[in-house]
Formats: C-alpha cells, structure tokens, sequence
C-alpha cells in the first residue's frame, strides 16, 4: 500500500508545527515534528555540558543518545533515552540548540532514517527544514510556509508569553533572525524551497485560513493519486 507524504518546511514561527497538527488531525495523517528530534539532541548536549560549537564533541557523543518518537493519545512525544522530554525540548534555549546542533552533518546522519521510516509505514505530514529537499525529496505534496519576520516573531512571542516564559519581542524576533540566518546558511541540508513546492505566505491568514488553505491543497492532490 503507498501512503501519502506531505512535506511542509520553512523558517522558524511560520506556524508550521501548529498547521500541519491540525491538518493531519482533520485528514487522519500522523504528523512528524522532526525539529523536536534536534531540540533532543541539544538538550542531551547542554545537560551534559558539551560544547555546541564543537562539532567533534557533539558527534562523539551520539552513541549515548537514543531519540524516540511516539504517539500518545495522537500527540507525538519525544523521548530521550527513554525520558518524556516533549516539553522541556520547547524552553526557548533548546531552540538555539536544536539549530546549532542540526548543523552538523553527524546529528543529521543520525535522524535520517527514523524520519524516512515514520514515512513509510503511516499516511504523513511531516514538517522541519529539509523535508521536501532531504529527507522526503518524493514527496507527494511539498510545502513552503512562511510569513513575513515581525508576524513570525509576534506569533511564537505571543505563544511564549501564553506559557508563562519571560521574553520580550525583540529577543524573539533577534533569536528568530539567528536561528534562521544558522538553518538556511549551513553547509548540509540548509532550510531552502525544494523547486516543487508550493509557496504558501501565512502574513495575512489567520490560523484556521491557513489549515483550509492546506488541507485544501494536500486533498486535491489525493484525488489524483
Ligand atoms: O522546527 P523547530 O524550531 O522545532 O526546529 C529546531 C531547530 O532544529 C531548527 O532551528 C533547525 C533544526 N531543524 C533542522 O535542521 N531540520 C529539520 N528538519 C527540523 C529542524
């Protein structure tokens, strides 16, 4: 049986991991956060005190890392070494982590397979970087989100705030600007479109325009397979 693969990838805070959740629940897709098995990768690091700019040291402690993704009432957790660590992944400083460590060709080899597997056996939405370009380069739908920088900042400011962490809009949106400049300049898989994916610009949508918009494009595209 072929099961369909959308592949959805863009800059940080184009509302990705929040679309693509919605879209795989109303079409009975799972979805794939891959960013959150970089978030774990640079949590290992920091809570043992590697040094992130160093690559050797990272990648010679990959062995000591096992990352597991499941799905728990339909919401996927991540586990580190078989630790729930789906919500300390999401402190703001894991997120520059993530981005410095997803630098390095090592932690990318690493996560590869796990990424392609969870696509071969489960109709998938599957979002990140280079899901469209590396990772599902087959894909059957690719997407491109993104929205202009001080929406993006806003929306994940707004979001932080909603939690309870302490920021301010600036530090998001500088935090934003970096971690983009690190994903899109690096030497291996860098965040570009892939040339067959469709540019989707959420400035002007809300939310709930931005889930029509692709659940829309995702089922049009099913009538044809
Ligand atoms: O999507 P996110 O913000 O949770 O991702 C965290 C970091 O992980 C991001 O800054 C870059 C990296 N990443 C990546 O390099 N490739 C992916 N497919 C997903 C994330």
């Amino acid at each position: 049986m072929k099961f369909i693969s959308v592949a959805i990838d863009g800059p940080v805070g184009a509302g990705k991991s929040t679309v693509a959740r919605e879209c795989a629940k109303r079409l009975g897709f799972i979805y794939c956060d891959t960013g959150a098995l970089y978030r774990a990768v640079g949590l290992y690091c920091v809570r043992n005190g590697k040094k992130l700019e160093d690559p050797s040291e990272v990648a010679g402690c990959l062995d000591g890392i096992n990352v597991g993704l499941s799905l728990v009432d339909g919401v996927q957790h991540v586990f580190l070494n078989g630790e729930d660590v789906s919500e300390e992944i999401r402190l703001p400083e894991m997120s520059m982590a993530a981005s410095v460590v997803s630098a390095i060709p090592q932690v990318r080899g690493k996560l590869l397979s796990m990424q392609r597997e969870a696509a071969e056996k489960n109709d998938v939405i599957m979002d990140g970087r280079d899901i469209g370009t590396v990772v599902l380069p087959n894909a059957d739908v690719k997407i491109f989100l993104t929205a202009k920088p001080e929406i993006r900042a806003k929306r994940r400011y707004d979001e932080l705030i909603k939690k309870g962490v302490e920021t301010t809009f600036e530090d998001v949106l500088s935090d934003l600007n970096e971690r983009d400049h690190n994903d899109s300049h690096r030497a291996v898989a860098p965040l570009k479109q892939a040339d067959d994916a469709i540019f989707v610009d959420t400035s002007e949508l809300d939310f709930g325009q931005s889930v029509e918009l692709i659940c829309g494009i995702v089922r049009e595209r099913q009538n044809v397979l």
